[in-house]
């Protein structure tokens, strides 16, 4: 098995021509936010499984050994295509619970209080991703599901060694554990985490018993539920036993478009990541991009107006398909689309007021994990999921061992109130009980002239749908290797608010003086997004790019 975990590579080698490409295996490959959850997927198509069963290993296993994102306790998406081309959409998104009001975030006197939907159990949405792996392997599984289970169950119980980046992140969310809890049974908790050190859970080795043995009875049934409930109860949430056992995944339409030779699958609502991706490729296709060059002015430029238009769109129209209308066809359209463009100006900024009104700012912390599959079949599986922030509300179930999601703040709390990632929304993506929230997950998988050409999604919140779309970008327009495709820095615009963010890979001095003199106004925040993506090689071979920003790993043979 081969195995790869690239290291930051200085940008100026990518404009200056040398050259780096990512692992590269002829027979199949898994792309995770960590080593050990890519082995375990490695692992589980060599013993024949297929890349549905490598996903819910690799799923289980990012529980564990990526317990600042990888969960029980919260929600994401799957797009599945098989090696005939049939293509399928899994939404395993959370819903608010029974009790949940539209006006639960905002005080006395009215006003929003961001805290309540970001930190503790009243941010706490009914977790989907159990019921998103049984339905998954039931459809298209092959292995035994207790068999899939097996390795994160061995991780939890004897423990693994934390990398560096792990250690920093569970120093720092010491004191929110401590305040989020009404209990101490937290294996996370303890000062001076290192590099090196292990960590055990055997709670939620426990819990993943109780799934392998009972599949969703296991997590919405029996002994799971009546501590899920205590602990969020405890804590002052609102989830019922009802909330747990009515939960279901949905099948979905996925959002087909072509760009050019390539045929893109990616995530419907209640995810944006479809409808904007399309909507930025479409309006993209009416410029040279490859002449442009990497990140040049005149590229950016283009990229931030469409950007802008996208976001725009989103903020206004879209929200949970079962709950809202949203006019989705008419936003796909070139007749519509075609009178957004006229809105572009090639040269100047245009001003986001100019396109609707508002102005915002805000604070983030932001963890999801994004995972690609092909097994050697050629079946192709693209996994986010999250708990939204790290380590989700930072209630941890006790006894239970797992984090429960925030993702209610992924709602509009109130009309023009932005969330932890400074998207705005209105009536579209109001809350309501049984209704989920919406959101930029976008796995994706891209077919080139009807083959196989990529699989790819990142975390990022708001940035998630401009990662993806430059690491595609970056490949085919620009001619960089998928590996450097993921590393190259990134920038990102959301119409609000209106500023033009670059990471400090993204930019020389001259390429941000020429964007001022257009009328952007630039801010540094890096690093953001974690691209985990496998590409097919025009001989066939697969080639991985596991974001360097992360512990994030290629594997395959
Ligand atoms: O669904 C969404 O769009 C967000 N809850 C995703 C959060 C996220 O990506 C945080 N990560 N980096």
């Amino acid at each position: 098995m081969a195995e790869s975990r690239p290291e930051q590579i200085d940008h100026f080698k990518e404009r200056y021509g040398i050259r780096y490409q990512g692992l590269v295996a002829d027979e199949a490959m898994v792309v995770s936010a960590m080593a050990y959850a890519s082995r375990v997927g490695v692992q589980v198509m060599q013993q024949g499984g297929n890349a549905v069963d490598a996903a819910v290993a690799v799923h289980f296993a990012l529980a564990v050994v990526y317990p600042v994102a990888g969960n029980l306790g919260g929600g994401g998406f799957a797009v599945y295509r098989t090696s005939e081309g049939a293509v399928h959409t899994l939404d395993f998104r959370e819903t608010a619970p029974e009790q949940s009001t539209r006006d639960m975030y905002l005080n006395a006197n009215g006003k929003a209080e961001p805290g309540w939907s970001r930190n503790g159990a009243l941010a706490v949405g009914v977790p989907g991703s159990v019921d998103g792996m049984v339905r998954l392997h039931e459809r298209f599984g092959t292995q035994d599901w207790a068999s899939l289970l097996a390795p994160a169950i061995t991780m939890a119980e004897d423990g693994f060694p934390i990398t560096a980046l792990q250690a920093e992140r569970l120093r720092d969310v010491q004191d929110d554990l401590l305040t989020y809890n009404t209990h101490d049974r937290i294996p996370l908790l303890g000062i001076g985490w290192h590099s090196g050190d292990t960590l055990r859970q055997p709670d939620l080795a426990r819990t993943l018993r109780s799934i392998q043995q009972y599949k969703r009875a296991g997590f919405y049934e029996g002994e799971n539920l009546q501590r899920l409930i205590r602990s969020v109860q405890a804590a002052g949430g609102l989830l019922t036993p009802n909330d747990l056992r009515s939960y279901q995944s949905v099948w979905r339409e996925p959002i087909q478009f072509d760009y050019g030779a390539y045929r893109f699958y990616s995530m419907g609502l209640p995810s944006s990541g479809g409808i904007l991706l399309a909507q930025m490729l479409y309006h993209l296709s009416h410029f040279p991009l490859a002449g442009m060059g990497w990140n040049t002015d005149r590229y950016l430029h283009l990229l931030t107006e469409v950007e802008r238009l996208a976001y725009a769109d989103r903020a206004k129209y879209l929200g949970d398909p079962d709950f809202v209308a949203v006019p989705v066809d008419t936003l796909l359209s070139a007749a519509y689309l075609d009178e957004r463009l006229t809105l572009i100006d090639t040269q100047r900024a245009t001003p986001s007021e100019a396109i609707e009104a508002g102005t915002i700012e805000w604070q983030e912390s932001e963890e999801t994990t994004h995972f690609s599959i092909v097994d050697p079949a050629g079946n192709a599986i693209a996994i986010t999921t999250t708990l939204n922030s790290r380590y989700g509300s930072k209630v941890m179930v006790e006894g239970g061992g797992y984090f429960l999601n925030n993702e209610m703040d992924d709602f509009s709390i109130q009309p023009g109130v932005p969330n932890q990632f400074g998207l705005i929304g209105g009536e579209a993506n109001a809350i309501a009980p049984g209704k989920r929230m919406l959101s930029s997950m976008t796995p994706t998988i891209i077919e080139k002239e009807g083959d196989l050409y990529m699989v790819v999604g990142s975390p990022g919140g708001s940035k998630i749908i401009t990662s993806v779309l430059q690491a595609f970008l970056n490949v085919t327009a620009h001619g960089l290797s998928l590996q450097e495709a993921v590393n190259a820095g990134r920038v990102h615009h959301q119409w609000q608010p209106d500023i033009l963010y670059f990471e400090d890979t993204a930019l020389d001095s001259l390429t941000m003086a020429q964007l001022t003199a257009r009328g952007h106004t630039l801010r540094e925040r890096s690093p953001y997004g974690a691209v985990d993506a496998i590409r097919i090689l025009p001989n066939g071979q697969l080639e991985g790019g596991a974001d360097f920003r992360g512990d994030d790993a290629a594997m395959g043979w």
